[in-house]
């Protein structure tokens, strides 16, 4: 890890330090060192030195996350650092589509967490973290929705975590907890890496067009519920779309059964590459629910997954297991453009 103090900005040195020092922790969940994101990302990628500190305790510029991004003027075209300290943020956030070109970052997904708690029939409005900027980059944070689980049988049955509207953003070493429905992937080119994902129904759905790279999704049950849940709902409707949600290496497991993904949209497009399957994923695999035409232009494909939930025998027929030719053009950051506008990637 290399990591000098020239790199951070005075005022953060300390944050640098403790982002580094979780990092290292982390490398105990059979993390690489060499994809390993440390912090010179925001100084020296980004190449900014104005930065904002967030702290519960009122030790930082403001004492709540919304109130740095009110601080951020419209139309900004520099980057900004807010970094939001150790502690729970119990509120409601939005990054409007005018203020672009923010990077939030914490001090590490068991330290920094922004949570709200709220069910509602619409998913946007749900939603704990909002972002609708483009430009947009988020490192070490948890966001939560803690609505309680059990209530989706009724109509107010969406939790969102967070909304991702914006394009080109990216999130690192970050979590995303709730049940019903906890990531809005809702649209533009976003990369996750090495983030951890948690929920029970549709739990990552939208369209996006997304790579989610050595991430860990937890599978929660929600046994009150009588449909069986889905980890995806990617909606795209034409070939015209170019969304689709690709999830390299990482894994998959849990506490009840669920399918990788429903379709949702004639055009859905989800792969799973190089991915661990325990057996919480179920031997069909996908589902056509709520899909009342063909089949036949799903794009619901796995490609080398391994681990007990990984066998193909009994797979809905239509689902494919990508060739190494078909599954060349997700494989890559170049899905997304990535080497255009990331910070940092790593295949
Ligand atoms: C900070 O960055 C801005 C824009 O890049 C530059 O004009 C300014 O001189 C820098 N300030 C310091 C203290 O480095
Ligand atoms: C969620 O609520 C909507 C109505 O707002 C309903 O159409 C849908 O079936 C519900 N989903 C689940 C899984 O209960
Ligand atoms: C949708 O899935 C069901 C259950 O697996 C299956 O019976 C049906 O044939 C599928 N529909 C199409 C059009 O493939």
């Amino acid at each position: 890890m290399q990591l000098s103090f020239m790199q951070c900005s005075i005022n953060v040195t300390s944050a640098c330090i403790l982002v580094t020092l979780v990092l290292f922790l982390d490398n105990g969940n059979g993390l690489s060192v060499k994809n390993v994101v440390d912090s010179p990302l925001s100084t020296q990628k980004l190449n900014t030195n104005r930065t904002i500190k967030v702290d519960a305790n009122g030790q930082g510029d403001f004492k709540s996350v919304q109130a740095a991004i009110d601080s951020v003027p419209n139309g900004n075209s520099n980057w900004i650092i807010i970094h939001v300290s150790k502690g729970v943020y119990r509120e409601k956030v939005h990054i409007p589509q005018n203020k672009p070109h923010i990077f939030m970052r914490g001090d590490g997904r068991g330290q920094t967490i922004i949570v709200w708690s709220e069910n509602s029939e619409d998913s946007y409005q749900s939603a704990t973290f909002k972002v609708e900027a483009p430009h947009f980059v988020a490192y070490g944070i948890s966001f939560k929705n803690e609505a309680p689980i059990g209530i989706a049988h009724t109509s107010q049955n969406q939790s969102v975590a967070v909304f991702v509207g914006g394009d080109k953003s990216a999130f690192y070493h970050c979590g995303f907890f709730s049940s019903h429905n906890t990531l809005f992937d809702y649209k533009g080119r976003h990369y996750y890496d090495n983030c951890y994902i948690q929920g029970s129904i549709d739990f990552i759905f939208g369209g996006g067009q997304s790579i989610y790279h050595e991430c860990e999704i937890l599978v929660i049950a929600n046994k009150r519920h009588e449909i069986r849940g889905s980890i995806t709902a990617h909606s795209r409707q034409s070939t015209k779309e170019r969304s689709g949600f690709v999830f390299v290496k990482g894994k998959v497991y849990g506490i009840g059964d669920v399918y990788l993904g429903r379709a949702n949209g004639a055009y859905s497009r989800v792969v799973f590459a190089h991915t661990y399957f325990s057996r919480t994923v179920i031997p069909q695999g996908w589902t056509n629910w709520s899909l009342s035409g063909s089949t036949g232009n799903l794009h619901q494909a796995e490609y080398k997954c391994h681990g007990p939930g990984s066998a193909s025998t009994n797979r809905a027929p239509w689902s494919k297991q990508l060739t190494d030719k078909e599954a060349t053009p997700f494989l890559s950051v170049d899905f997304i453009k990535g080497k255009e506008w990331l910070p940092a990637w790593f295949f």
